[in-house]
C-alpha cells in the first residue's frame, strides 16, 4: 500500500515505518531500565510481540488489517488479562511509546494524536488496582 496520508498508517509513513517504529518499541522495552517492568510480562524472545504488535497496528492505523485476518477479533482487554497491567505499567508502556515515535522522527503533532489514541487504550488495559 502506499503512504497515503489521509490515514494515520499512511501519515506514519507506511508498512516499513510502522514496522520501524514496532522494532524501536521493543528494542527500547529491552534496553531501558525504565521499561522493565513491562519487560517482564513478555516472553523472553520478543520476535512474536513485535509481528502481532505490528500487525495489530497496521489496521488499528487505518492500513490493511492483518491482525484480524490472521487471529480474529482482537480481543485486546481480554487477551492482556493474564498479565497484571495496572497504573505503573500503563505509564511504562506509554514512555515506551512515546520514545520510539520520538526516535523514529514522526511529526510532533502526529506523535500527540498517536499518544491520544495509544493512552485510551492503555488505559483500558488495566485489570489491577495501583
Ligand atoms: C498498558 C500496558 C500494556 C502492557 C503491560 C502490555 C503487555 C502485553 C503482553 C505481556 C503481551 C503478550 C506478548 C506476547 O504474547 O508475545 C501483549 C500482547 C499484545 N498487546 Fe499489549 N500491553 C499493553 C498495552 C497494549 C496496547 C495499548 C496495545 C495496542 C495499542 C497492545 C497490543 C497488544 C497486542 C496486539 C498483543 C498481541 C495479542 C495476542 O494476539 O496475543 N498492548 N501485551
Amino acid at each position: 500500500m502506499p503512504a497515503n496520508e489521509t490515514t494515520a498508517f499512511g501519515a506514519v509513513g507506511g508498512a516499513d515505518a510502522v514496522r520501524a517504529l514496532i522494532d524501536r518499541f521493543y528494542d527500547l522495552m529491552d534496553l531501558e531500565p525504565a521499561y522493565a517492568g513491562i519487560r517482564a510480562l513478555h516472553p523472553s524472545s520478543l520476535d512474536g510481540s513485535r509481528d502481532k504488535l505490528y500487525m495489530f497496528l497496521s489496521g488499528w492505523l487505518g492500513g490493511p488489517d492483518l491482525y484480524q485476518q490472521r487471529f480474529g477479533h482482537p480481543r485486546l482487554r481480554a487477551r492482556h488479562l493474564p498479565y497484571a497491567i495496572g497504573i505503573a505499567e500503563r505509564d511504562q508502556w506509554m514512555a515506551c511509546m512515546e520514545q520510539a515515535m520520538q526516535e523514529c522522527g514522526l511529526d510532533t503533532a502526529l506523535q500527540e494524536r498517536l499518544a491520544a489514541a495509544f493512552a485510551n487504550t492503555a488505559d483500558w488495559m488495566r485489570n489491577k488496582g495501583g
